[in-house]
């Protein structure tokens, strides 16, 4: 009775491993074959993908090394530039001449002395009314006078003097990094007035 009652179990046991194994290696089948939405075999595709993040990955390392080897650096313009020979200014003449470089000159009988356009209520650029005689902002109002001492509107003190020498061959030396300031009894500094 016993052998009768297991028979049909083994069998149904023999029966199912083959199934199985089928099964698994359908499974296997089934992953060689599987593709990427690109058409692409999974397997080659991820190849693709690790080649491509390592070149990717040194790409940027040599990138990296590159960029110590020139850093970034500012290269801001001199603050120092000549303007020419004294002889090209006419007496009692304000010149607009040097104006992308933000310097009014004045040309005095006795000499010359340099401002800066900036407006020093909040740094707009001044103009020159020669019909007024004085210096104006049309930001908010302020006025100076020829000489740079503010008369009118909200700046607080007057147009900065800059630095101002003859250079070695005769021409007009401006250093703009050198700032003479009214309030602090400053113009009356030797490079503050250039005497002719
Ligand atoms: S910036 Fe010149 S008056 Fe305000």
């Amino acid at each position: 009775m016993e052998n009768e009652v297991k028979k049909p179990l083994e069998k149904e046991t023999k029966e199912d491993t083959p199934n199985e194994v089928s099964i698994e290696k359908d499974k296997d089948k089934h992953t060689d074959v599987t593709t990427t939405e690109t058409g692409m075999p999974r397997r080659k595709f991820l190849r693709f993908l690790g080649l491509g993040s390592f070149f990717a990955t040194l790409g940027a390392a040599i990138l990296g090394s590159f960029r110590f080897a020139f850093p970034r650096v500012l290269f801001e313009p001199s603050p120092v530039f000549k303007a020419g020979f004294p002889e090209e200014y006419p007496v009692n003449t304000t010149s607009a001449k040097w104006i992308k470089e933000n310097v009014w000159i004045v040309r005095e009988e006795k000499g010359f002395y340099a401002l800066s356009t900036a407006c020093t209520h909040l740094g707009c650029a001044t103009r020159w009314i020669k019909s007024e005689n004085k210096f104006k902002c049309f930001c908010h109002g302020s006025g100076f006078y020829k000489d740079g001492v503010n008369f009118e509107g909200p700046a607080p003190r007057a147009l900065e003097r800059l630095k101002i020498t003859l250079d070695d061959d005769g021409q007009i030396l401006i250093d703009r990094s050198v700032k003479f300031l009214y309030e602090e009894g400053e113009w009356d500094k030797p490079d503050a007035f250039l005497k002719v």
